[in-house]
Protein backbone atom coordinates (compact mmCIF):
# COMPACT_ATOMS: atom_id res chain seq x y z
CA UNK A 1 0.00 0.00 0.00
CA UNK A 2 1.37 3.36 -0.69
CA UNK A 3 2.88 5.74 1.78
CA UNK A 4 1.61 8.97 2.28
CA UNK A 5 4.19 10.72 3.24
CA UNK A 6 5.92 14.39 4.66
CA UNK A 7 9.65 14.81 5.19
CA UNK A 8 10.29 16.94 7.95
CA UNK A 9 14.06 17.80 6.82
CA UNK A 10 17.28 19.95 7.22
CA UNK A 11 18.93 19.71 4.10
CA UNK A 12 21.94 18.85 4.73
CA UNK A 13 24.05 16.01 2.38
CA UNK A 14 22.26 12.45 3.70
CA UNK A 15 18.58 14.72 4.10
CA UNK A 16 18.89 15.35 -0.02
CA UNK A 17 19.59 11.70 -0.33
CA UNK A 18 16.48 10.53 1.57
CA UNK A 19 14.40 13.37 -0.48
CA UNK A 20 16.10 11.15 -3.59
CA UNK A 21 15.67 7.70 -1.87
CA UNK A 22 11.75 8.94 -1.15
CA UNK A 23 11.35 10.05 -5.04
CA UNK A 24 13.24 6.76 -6.52
CA UNK A 25 10.39 4.61 -4.30
CA UNK A 26 7.40 3.15 -5.97
CA UNK A 27 5.79 2.82 -2.14
CA UNK A 28 6.19 6.37 -1.50
CA UNK A 29 3.19 9.19 -2.52
CA UNK A 30 5.96 12.82 -0.97
CA UNK A 31 2.99 14.43 0.16
CA UNK A 32 5.19 17.22 0.55
CA UNK A 33 8.80 18.88 2.71
CA UNK A 34 8.38 20.71 5.39
CA UNK A 35 12.01 22.14 6.24
CA UNK A 36 13.40 23.30 9.62
CA UNK A 37 16.83 24.61 10.86
CA UNK A 38 19.45 22.07 11.72
CA UNK A 39 22.26 21.17 9.19
CA UNK A 40 21.80 24.84 7.64
CA UNK A 41 19.40 27.89 7.73
CA UNK A 42 16.04 27.29 7.23
CA UNK A 43 16.63 29.58 4.45
CA UNK A 44 19.36 28.24 2.75
CA UNK A 45 17.72 24.48 3.54
CA UNK A 46 14.52 25.27 1.74
CA UNK A 47 16.64 26.49 -1.27
CA UNK A 48 18.23 22.56 -1.16
CA UNK A 49 15.20 21.07 -0.85
CA UNK A 50 13.88 23.06 -3.61
CA UNK A 51 17.19 22.68 -5.92
CA UNK A 52 16.94 18.75 -4.83
CA UNK A 53 14.08 18.65 -6.38
CA UNK A 54 14.25 20.42 -9.43
CA UNK A 55 16.82 18.30 -10.02
CA UNK A 56 15.16 14.91 -10.01
CA UNK A 57 12.48 16.74 -11.60
CA UNK A 58 10.28 16.76 -9.00
CA UNK A 59 9.19 20.22 -8.74
CA UNK A 60 5.58 19.65 -7.97
CA UNK A 61 5.50 18.75 -4.34
CA UNK A 62 5.29 21.22 -2.61
CA UNK A 63 8.23 22.56 0.16
CA UNK A 64 7.54 24.58 3.22
CA UNK A 65 9.55 26.98 5.34
CA UNK A 66 9.12 26.04 8.94
CA UNK A 67 11.05 27.26 12.14
CA UNK A 68 14.64 28.82 11.98
CA UNK A 69 15.13 28.55 15.50
CA UNK A 70 15.17 25.59 18.45
CA UNK A 71 12.40 26.38 20.78
CA UNK A 72 14.87 27.42 23.55
CA UNK A 73 18.62 26.76 22.96
CA UNK A 74 20.46 29.07 20.51
CA UNK A 75 20.74 28.16 16.45
CA UNK A 76 23.68 25.72 15.94
CA UNK A 77 24.04 24.98 12.39
CA UNK A 78 26.57 22.55 10.99
CA UNK A 79 28.37 23.52 7.75
CA UNK A 80 31.68 21.57 8.79
CA UNK A 81 30.03 18.24 8.04
CA UNK A 82 27.79 19.65 5.38
CA UNK A 83 29.23 22.41 4.00
CA UNK A 84 28.68 26.36 4.08
CA UNK A 85 25.48 25.18 1.78
CA UNK A 86 24.72 22.48 3.57
CA UNK A 87 25.62 19.93 0.04
CA UNK A 88 28.99 19.78 0.47
CA UNK A 89 30.48 20.51 -2.85
CA UNK A 90 27.67 20.16 -4.94
CA UNK A 91 26.51 23.38 -6.61
CA UNK A 92 22.79 23.06 -7.88
CA UNK A 93 21.20 26.01 -9.95
CA UNK A 94 18.98 28.18 -7.74
CA UNK A 95 15.57 27.16 -8.10
CA UNK A 96 12.46 28.12 -10.05
CA UNK A 97 10.36 27.23 -7.66
CA UNK A 98 9.54 29.35 -4.44
CA UNK A 99 8.39 27.71 -1.73
CA UNK A 100 4.56 27.87 -0.85
CA UNK A 101 3.31 30.56 2.18
CA UNK A 102 2.05 28.59 4.45
CA UNK A 103 4.26 27.97 7.41
CA UNK A 104 5.89 24.43 8.12
CA UNK A 105 4.35 23.46 10.82
CA UNK A 106 0.60 25.07 9.52
CA UNK A 107 1.24 22.83 6.66
CA UNK A 108 2.06 19.44 9.00
CA UNK A 109 -1.50 20.37 10.73
CA UNK A 110 -3.36 20.93 8.38
CA UNK A 111 -2.17 18.15 6.10
CA UNK A 112 -2.28 15.39 8.83
CA UNK A 113 -6.24 16.60 9.63
CA UNK A 114 -7.57 16.65 6.70
CA UNK A 115 -6.49 12.74 6.66
CA UNK A 116 -6.98 11.13 9.69
CA UNK A 117 -4.44 8.32 10.07
CA UNK A 118 -3.08 8.52 6.71
CA UNK A 119 0.22 10.62 6.84
CA UNK A 120 3.45 9.09 7.61
CA UNK A 121 5.82 11.29 9.41
CA UNK A 122 9.54 11.51 9.21
CA UNK A 123 11.42 13.43 10.92
CA UNK A 124 14.65 13.59 9.88
CA UNK A 125 16.09 17.16 11.86
CA UNK A 126 15.91 18.41 14.51
CA UNK A 127 12.09 18.36 15.84
CA UNK A 128 10.99 21.71 16.00
CA UNK A 129 8.48 22.01 13.79
CA UNK A 130 6.75 19.28 14.84
CA UNK A 131 6.82 19.73 18.47
CA UNK A 132 5.82 23.44 17.43
CA UNK A 133 2.97 21.25 15.26
CA UNK A 134 1.57 19.62 18.57
CA UNK A 135 1.52 22.59 20.33
CA UNK A 136 -0.61 23.88 18.29
CA UNK A 137 -2.86 21.57 17.26
CA UNK A 138 -2.53 18.59 19.40
CA UNK A 139 -4.98 16.13 17.66
CA UNK A 140 -2.43 15.80 15.14
CA UNK A 141 -0.72 13.21 18.12
CA UNK A 142 -4.05 10.64 17.46
CA UNK A 143 -4.08 11.64 14.15
CA UNK A 144 -0.72 11.33 12.43
CA UNK A 145 -0.85 7.75 10.90
CA UNK A 146 3.22 7.02 12.03
CA UNK A 147 6.40 9.03 12.71
CA UNK A 148 9.35 8.17 11.80
CA UNK A 149 12.83 9.83 13.54
CA UNK A 150 16.48 9.91 13.05
CA UNK A 151 17.85 11.09 16.31
CA UNK A 152 19.33 10.08 19.22
CA UNK A 153 22.56 7.98 20.45
CA UNK A 154 21.22 5.34 23.10
CA UNK A 155 24.54 2.79 23.85
CA UNK A 156 26.39 4.50 20.47
CA UNK A 157 28.99 7.85 21.74
CA UNK A 158 27.42 10.98 20.59
CA UNK A 159 28.20 12.99 17.05
CA UNK A 160 27.81 16.54 18.22
CA UNK A 161 28.98 16.21 21.80
CA UNK A 162 30.42 12.92 23.80
CA UNK A 163 27.11 11.70 24.35
CA UNK A 164 24.28 13.42 22.19
CA UNK A 165 23.46 13.11 18.88
CA UNK A 166 22.55 16.26 16.28
CA UNK A 167 19.46 16.39 15.89
CA UNK A 168 18.45 16.13 19.10
CA UNK A 169 21.51 17.82 20.59
CA UNK A 170 19.98 20.97 18.34
CA UNK A 171 16.70 21.34 19.86
CA UNK A 172 16.19 18.76 23.09
CA UNK A 173 13.01 20.56 24.11
CA UNK A 174 11.44 20.02 21.11
CA UNK A 175 12.60 16.33 21.09
CA UNK A 176 11.21 15.71 24.69
CA UNK A 177 7.51 17.62 23.49
CA UNK A 178 7.60 15.03 20.45
CA UNK A 179 8.97 11.61 22.71
CA UNK A 180 6.22 12.50 25.41
CA UNK A 181 3.56 13.43 23.05
CA UNK A 182 2.01 9.91 22.25
CA UNK A 183 1.95 9.22 18.84
CA UNK A 184 3.27 6.15 17.23
CA UNK A 185 7.39 6.45 17.13
CA UNK A 186 10.30 4.63 15.37
CA UNK A 187 12.87 6.20 16.23
CA UNK A 188 16.05 5.39 14.36
CA UNK A 189 19.17 6.41 16.51
CA UNK A 190 22.96 6.31 15.66
CA UNK A 191 23.25 3.10 17.17
CA UNK A 192 22.08 1.49 13.83
CA UNK A 193 22.79 4.46 11.28
CA UNK A 194 26.74 4.05 12.02
CA UNK A 195 26.59 0.74 10.76
CA UNK A 196 25.08 2.28 6.82
CA UNK A 197 28.40 3.15 5.89
CA UNK A 198 28.30 5.01 2.21
CA UNK A 199 31.73 3.64 0.96
CA UNK A 200 34.10 4.94 -1.90
CA UNK A 201 33.02 2.13 -4.04
CA UNK A 202 29.15 2.72 -3.95
CA UNK A 203 29.90 5.40 -5.06
CA UNK A 204 32.11 4.29 -7.82
CA UNK A 205 29.64 1.90 -8.72
CA UNK A 206 26.59 4.83 -8.76
CA UNK A 207 29.58 6.66 -11.18
CA UNK A 208 28.95 4.61 -13.87
CA UNK A 209 25.99 5.97 -14.43
CA UNK A 210 26.69 9.71 -16.06
CA UNK A 211 24.09 12.08 -15.03
CA UNK A 212 23.15 14.98 -13.59
CA UNK A 213 21.94 13.07 -9.80
CA UNK A 214 24.86 10.49 -9.63
CA UNK A 215 27.40 14.47 -10.23
CA UNK A 216 24.94 15.62 -7.13
CA UNK A 217 25.26 12.54 -4.89
CA UNK A 218 29.45 12.57 -5.84
CA UNK A 219 29.96 15.92 -5.32
CA UNK A 220 28.03 16.24 -2.02
CA UNK A 221 28.87 12.87 -0.63
CA UNK A 222 32.70 13.97 -1.12
CA UNK A 223 32.78 17.03 1.23
CA UNK A 224 30.63 14.59 3.88
CA UNK A 225 33.41 11.65 3.36
CA UNK A 226 36.19 14.11 3.71
CA UNK A 227 34.63 14.98 7.21
CA UNK A 228 34.45 11.65 8.50
CA UNK A 229 37.28 10.87 7.55
CA UNK A 230 38.80 13.86 9.22
CA UNK A 231 36.90 14.12 12.68
CA UNK A 232 35.56 10.32 13.19
CA UNK A 233 38.45 8.77 11.24
CA UNK A 234 35.44 6.79 9.11
CA UNK A 235 35.91 5.63 5.64
CA UNK A 236 33.11 6.55 3.72
CA UNK A 237 30.14 8.51 5.13
CA UNK A 238 26.91 7.61 7.41
CA UNK A 239 24.05 8.17 5.47
CA UNK A 240 21.67 8.62 8.39
CA UNK A 241 18.28 10.15 6.74
CA UNK A 242 18.12 7.46 3.86
CA UNK A 243 17.72 4.45 6.22
CA UNK A 244 15.13 6.21 8.25
CA UNK A 245 13.31 6.76 5.40
CA UNK A 246 13.55 3.21 4.00
CA UNK A 247 12.07 1.75 7.30
CA UNK A 248 9.11 3.44 6.48
CA UNK A 249 8.27 0.54 3.65
CA UNK A 250 11.00 -1.88 4.27
CA UNK A 251 10.92 -2.45 7.87
CA UNK A 252 12.50 -5.29 7.85
CA UNK A 253 16.01 -3.96 7.60
CA UNK A 254 15.65 -3.51 11.00
CA UNK A 255 15.25 -4.83 14.27
CA UNK A 256 13.26 -3.20 17.30
CA UNK A 257 12.76 -3.15 20.81
CA UNK A 258 9.82 -1.18 22.41
CA UNK A 259 11.28 0.80 25.01
CA UNK A 260 10.83 4.06 27.43
CA UNK A 261 12.80 6.64 25.73
CA UNK A 262 13.37 10.30 27.24
CA UNK A 263 16.20 13.15 26.49
CA UNK A 264 18.45 15.07 28.87
CA UNK A 265 17.47 18.46 29.26
CA UNK A 266 19.52 19.34 32.58
CA UNK A 267 21.58 21.31 30.42
CA UNK A 268 24.77 19.73 31.83
CA UNK A 269 27.31 17.54 30.23
CA UNK A 270 25.24 15.00 28.72
CA UNK A 271 22.25 17.78 27.22
CA UNK A 272 20.24 16.30 24.53
CA UNK A 273 21.22 13.12 25.42
CA UNK A 274 18.93 10.49 24.40
CA UNK A 275 18.55 7.19 26.81
CA UNK A 276 16.15 4.14 26.93
CA UNK A 277 14.99 2.41 29.97
CA UNK A 278 16.03 -1.50 29.25
CA UNK A 279 15.62 -2.64 32.51
CA UNK A 280 12.22 -0.71 33.18
CA UNK A 281 13.65 0.81 36.24
CA UNK A 282 11.33 3.83 35.91
CA UNK A 283 8.17 1.62 35.60
CA UNK A 284 6.56 4.03 32.71
CA UNK A 285 5.14 2.21 29.61
CA UNK A 286 7.47 2.19 25.67
CA UNK A 287 6.96 5.37 24.35
CA UNK A 288 8.56 4.50 21.37
CA UNK A 289 9.99 1.16 18.92
CA UNK A 290 13.55 1.66 18.66
CA UNK A 291 15.80 0.42 15.77
CA UNK A 292 19.33 -1.39 17.62
CA UNK A 293 19.69 -4.00 15.45
CA UNK A 294 20.32 -3.34 11.18
CA UNK A 295 21.37 -5.57 8.19
CA UNK A 296 23.67 -2.09 6.49
CA UNK A 297 24.44 -3.84 3.13
CA UNK A 298 21.17 -4.53 2.43
CA UNK A 299 20.10 -1.35 3.22
CA UNK A 300 22.96 -0.43 0.47
CA UNK A 301 21.89 -2.33 -1.57
CA UNK A 302 18.39 -1.13 -1.73
CA UNK A 303 19.74 2.80 -1.76
CA UNK A 304 22.38 2.13 -4.91
CA UNK A 305 19.37 -0.10 -6.73
CA UNK A 306 17.09 2.98 -6.18
CA UNK A 307 19.29 5.55 -7.39
CA UNK A 308 20.50 3.47 -10.28
CA UNK A 309 16.85 2.51 -11.56
CA UNK A 310 15.99 6.35 -10.76
CA UNK A 311 19.03 7.83 -12.45
CA UNK A 312 18.42 5.71 -15.45
CA UNK A 313 14.83 6.96 -15.81
CA UNK A 314 15.69 10.03 -16.84
CA UNK A 315 17.85 8.77 -19.94
C1 LIG B 1 21.67 13.71 11.76
O1 LIG B 1 22.24 15.01 11.85
C2 LIG B 1 22.53 15.51 10.56
O2 LIG B 1 23.90 15.78 10.42
C3 LIG B 1 22.11 14.47 9.56
O3 LIG B 1 21.43 15.09 8.49
C4 LIG B 1 21.21 13.53 10.34
O4 LIG B 1 19.84 13.88 10.25
C5 LIG B 1 22.69 12.69 12.23
O5 LIG B 1 23.09 12.96 13.53
CA1 LIG C 1 19.10 15.58 8.66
Amino acid sequence: MTKHIILDTDPGIDDSLAILLALASPEIQLEGLSVVHGNSSTEQGTINALSVLELAKASHISVYKGCDLPLVQPSLLAPETHGAQGIGYAKLSAPQIKPQLQKGSDFLIEKIMSAPKEITLVCIGPLTNVAMAIRQEPRIVENVKEVFIMGGAIRHEGNTTPLAEFNTYVDPHAAHIVFHSGMPITLTPLDVTYQCIFLKDDLNRLLKIDSPITKFISDATRFYMEFHDEYQKIDGCVINDPLTLALTFMPELCDYQELYVDVDLSGGVSMGNVFADFYNMTKKPANMKVALGVRPRDFMELFLERMEKFTLSFA
